[in-house]
């Protein structure tokens, strides 16, 4: 049996605009959500301030400047012999306001600068429409997703990048991680997702389910206004994939397991299949809550359908139907019955190492959905050493991706699943999301950089870089 994956296999990297670029307020851009979160650490949540506070620290405001160093970054990725490339393009940048009716054309150009530079050296872009920056007008002026006319907005958005960038860019998705945002416990999710936040008195579920159903519809329209610009294009819905596990074969743990789950599948059910899946309207029946359906929906929903699956997958979850466990401080994505799985181990940061959960998840997907699958983020959060000549050794990461890969390997050589490619999360070290740290890097090129903002951003190889470049030229062969 062949041990290689196929020549078409998409290897690549992933990143995000507002984790990597920097140039904040530059070129025109506009403040967006996350320009207002200072940073965290290990099991302290960030802080989300009302505006920018020149008192406070904000590692997204320079993060690792790719926005200074584009040029540069891609010749390194092109070196490591990247077949694509993901990124995000910072919705801000193009509409620093969010609801102007003409683009920011310094934005654009910023944009055109860095497909272009991707594609001199054949690197594929993937493209995120929205990775957690949503300008922070629209959320402090209109509450965010909770109001549809944001749908608007984000479908004009969409409709600019689609024609601006058509010919350059094929891969697309709508929003990042978009199922995050039904941990409402921890207020950070919904206001990165869809820049909402929940007052005092209201009852979560309520916003939360309102907010959902405009993201669908927002995410419906662009990808039909995308499929009419250009039939070619492939757009994409992209989920956190963090299998539930249950805890025991104690039919109660069975089912909490199968409960939990449907918070990972609700938004891809509609955004795949194009209709909402009946456990929510019984929910909605049960609660007395309502998403705010308006004539015409439907048919919105139904005509856009995505063409694939992205999600992202770096650990599993174990539930216990009688745990009792506090979700509102984890940056380690706990559910309110988590418990801690006695078979794997965990990072620093408390994130469980399960190779097997990514091919269950694959086999889970593709099931379920039979659409293609793009595993656009995975890796490993590590403290990281220069050692005094200069050279970072990260065998911790090396292992994760080998076993990762590997797994990967088995859902399609042995399970026939079928997947686009492969992005590993933070191909060059970046701001972490739910910590807003810089120590807590996924790079395969470190940057010089840290948590208070110090350092001198010069690049380096770590030991990864030449590991993974043998993986891509060996078509995954050579692990
Ligand atoms: C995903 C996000 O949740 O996980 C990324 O799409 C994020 O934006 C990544 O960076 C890893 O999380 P963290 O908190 O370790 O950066």
């Amino acid at each position: 049996m062949t041990t290689s994956l196929s020549p078409d296999f998409l290897w690549g990297g992933a990143c995000a605009a507002h984790q990597f670029e920097g140039g904040w307020n530059a070129g025109g851009k506009g403040p967006s959500v996350v320009d207002v979160l200072t940073a965290g650490a290990n099991g302290v949540p960030r802080r989300i301030t009302e505006t920018v506070d020149p008192h406070e620290f904000y590692p997204n405001h320079e993060a690792i400047d790719f926005y200074g160093h584009f040029r540069e970054d891609i010749k390194l990725f092109a070196e490591m012999g990247l077949k694509c490339f993901r990124t995000s393009i910072a919705w801000s940048r193009i509409f620093p306001q969010g609801d102007e009716l003409e683009p920011n054309e310094e934005g654009l150009k910023f944009y055109d600068e860095v497909f272009d530079e991707l594609l001199k050296y054949g690197i594929e872009p993937v493209i995120t429409l929205s990775h957690f920056e949503i300008p922070l007008h629209l959320a402090r002026t209109y509450g965010g997703f909770r109001n549809r006319k944001l749908v608007e907005f984000f479908e004009r958005f969409a409709r600019v990048c689609f024609e601006r960038y058509n010919g350059r860019v094929k891969y697309w998705m709508t929003f990042n991680e978009i199922n995050n945002q039904m941990n409402v416990d921890n207020p950070i999710f919904l206001w990165t997702n869809s820049g909402v936040t929940i007052d005092e008195g209201e009852n979560p579920q309520q916003v939360l389910y309102q907010t959902a159903h405009n993201c669908l519809l927002a995410s419906a329209k662009a990808v039909a206004a995308g499929h009419e610009i250009n039939p070619e294009f492939q757009i994409g819905a992209m989920v956190a994939m963090v299998p539930i596990y249950p805890y025991s074969c104690d039919p109660e743990d069975i089912m909490a397991a199968e409960i939990a789950g449907r918070d990972r599948f609700f938004f891809p059910d509609v955004q795949i299949r194009g209709y909402y899946p009946a456990y929510t309207f019984k929910k909605f029946e049960c609660e007395g809550l309502d998403p705010g359906f308006q004539d015409g929906d439907e048919e919105i929903l139904r005509a856009g359908k995505v063409d694939y699956l992205g999600f992202s997958y770096y650990m599993s979850n174990t539930v216990k139907h009688d745990a009792d466990t506090d979700p509102s401080k984890s940056t380690s994505g706990a559910l309110r019955n988590s418990v801690e799985n006695p078979y794997i181990k965990v990072s620093e940061w408390g994130w469980g190492i399960d190779p097997q959960g990514l091919r269950n998840s694959l086999n889970t997907f593709y099931n379920r959905y039979q659409i293609p699958l793009f595993i656009v983020e995975n890796g490993f959060g590590d403290v990281d050493t220069v050692q005094p000549d200069g050279t970072i050794d990260d065998p911790a990461r090396i292992d994760y991706l080998r076993n990762h890969i590997a797994a990967v390997k088995q859902a399609v050589l042995e399970d026939g699943v079928d997947l686009i490619g492969y992005t590993p999360w933070g191909i060059i070290d970046l701001v972490s999301f739910t910590t807003g740290e810089m120590k807590k890097r996924y790079g395969m090129i470190y940057v010089d950089r840290d948590n208070e903002g110090n350092g001198t951003m010069e690049r380096r190889k770590k030991a990864s870089f030449d590991w993974y470049r043998t993986v891509i030229a060996t078509d995954g062969a050579e692990l």
